[in-house]
């Protein structure tokens, strides 16, 4: 069983980092293969807790080597603070690998992406700033700067200068703003070059050798399945591949080489940003959800949109990434409520709709309709097994996995490693 795919089922913040993190003592590799320091994964090791934005969760594994893909976008300066930080934290990093077909985020690159958002007002997508969308419109447009740019400072030179072109007559024109200089930036990147060097590799090939060799390599998903640029709620959404299609385009690594799919599936619903939300609560339960599951952005710091499970986008992810199995997460923090909504379809326009609707405008106005399960009092934070659950709480899992399409093969009861309950072991 050589590889598996990790991946958020929802809007992001599942609990990806935990369960990779789960998973990173029995794996060989940890990849990620889209996105970039947008994403911000927890992972609380003991009384340690360490927020990654940009390295894999795998980072915190000694022994599995962690590996950024071809597919995701590089902010060099953010790698260097987060493996100092790492590296302060007495965590060796040394193992990383990065892709130097990797896009690099440039300093420009972040001003377009806040500035297109100013410019946007209240039609904003309410992004996190750190140049995602600007720096994949660059690789699209056969514009962007690769990590094997820095080193070869001529080319660098003609790529940001072909890149800036363009970028500069927006910037002073349309947004008012100064222009960036060539030499400035290329400087900025150039003084990154060394630093990075050590860990620049042909990860293509490196993944493909481990899998030929019988090695365990995981992908790490950043984002969601309602994220991504094809599946999400579009225009609402990040710039890159979240779903299990984007670990092979985003590694070079094919598909029949995969054997598992992974859902990461919060036991209710959240959102950071922009974009239709139909379970979300505007109500005490809401608030309640908010205070309790901690839902504030790991990167941004805002509090996060909270609602009710959703069983129609559950049942979306399922089928757009192939799900095999779902990690259940955040189960402990629905504990306490009478009964617990749950949306098993929605009403549009006056009409029942089982699955979700490919029209925009449909899902703007989809409301939730809920079926109301029984709910638990007892703490389940030290449950082990599933048995140890309370009936209600078991009665909400199966029903989940019933609605959803796909076994519930882990339990999350709390943020920490061992707060898990395993049914169906992953490796
Ligand atoms: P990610 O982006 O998918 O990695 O998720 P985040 O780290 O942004 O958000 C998930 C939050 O929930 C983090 O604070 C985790 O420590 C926490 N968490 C993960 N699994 C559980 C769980 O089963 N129970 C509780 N109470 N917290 C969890
Ligand atoms: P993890 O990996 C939740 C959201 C932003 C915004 C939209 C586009 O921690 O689950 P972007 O900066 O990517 O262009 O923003 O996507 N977003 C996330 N929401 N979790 C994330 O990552 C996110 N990464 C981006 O809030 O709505
Ligand atoms: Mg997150």
């Amino acid at each position: 069983m050589p590889a598996l795919v990790l991946l958020g089922a929802q809007w992001g913040d599942e609990g990806k980092g935990k369960a990779t993190d789960l998973l990173g003592g029995s794996v060989d590799y940890v990849v990620r293969y889209q996105g970039g320091n947008n994403a911000g994964h927890t992972v609380v090791v003991g009384d340690q807790k360490y927020a990654l934005h940009l390295l894999p969760s795998g980072i915190l594994s000694p022994g599995c080597t962690p590996v950024i893909g071809n597919g995701v976008v590089v902010d060099p300066s953010v790698l260097l603070s987060e493996l100092s930080g790492l590296n302060e934290r007495g965590v060796d990093t040394s193992k990383l690998l990065i892709s130097g077909n990797a896009h690099v985020i440039t300093p420009y690159n972040v001003t377009v992406d806040k500035v297109t958002e100013r410019f946007l007002g209240k039609r904003k997508i309410g992004t996190t700033g750190r140049g995602i969308g600007p720096t994949y419109a660059d690789k699209i447009n056969r514009v962007g700067i690769r990590v094997q740019d820095l080193y070869d400072e001529s080319i660098l030179t003609q790529k940001v200068e072909a890149a800036l072109d363009v970028k500069n007559q927006i910037l002073t024109k349309l947004y008012n703003r100064r222009a960036i200089a060539v030499d400035q930036v290329v400087e900025e990147l150039l003084g990154y070059a060394e630093k990075i060097k050590p860990y620049v590799a042909d990860t293509v090939l490196v993944l493909n050798r481990a899998l030929d060799d019988n090695k365990v390599v995981l992908f790490e998903g950043g984002q969601g399945t309602l994220l991504d640029i094809d599946h999400g709620t579009y225009p609402f959404v990040t710039s890159s591949n979240p779903t299990a299609g984007g670990a092979c385009t985003g590694s070079g690594v094919g598909p029949t080489k995969i054997s598992r799919v992974i859902g990461i599936l919060k036991a209710y619903t959240t959102r950071v940003g922009s974009g239709p939300f139909p379970t979300e609560l505007f109500d005490e339960d809401g608030e309640a959800l908010r205070r309790i599951g901690g839902e504030r952005g790991v990167t941004t710091g805002r509090d996060r949109r909270c609602g009710w499970f959703d069983a129609v986008i559950a049942r979306y992810a399922t089928r757009v990434n192939g799900l095999t199995d779902f990690f259940l997460t955040k189960l402990d923090v629905l504990t306490g409520w009478e009964q617990i909504p749950v949306c098993v379809a929605y009403e549009i326009d006056g009409k029942r709709v089982e699955e979700l609707p490919y029209s925009q405008t449909d899902f703007h106005h989809a409301k939730p309709v809920y079926e109301y399960l029984p709910g638990w009092q007892e703490d389940i934070t030290k449950a082990k097994t599933f048995a140890d659950l309370p009936k209600n709480a078991q009665g909400y899992v199966k029903a989940l996995e019933e609605m959803s399409g796909a076994p519930v093969s882990a339990i999350g009861v709390g943020p920490g490693r061992d707060e898990t309950i395993e049914i169906n072991p992953f490796l």
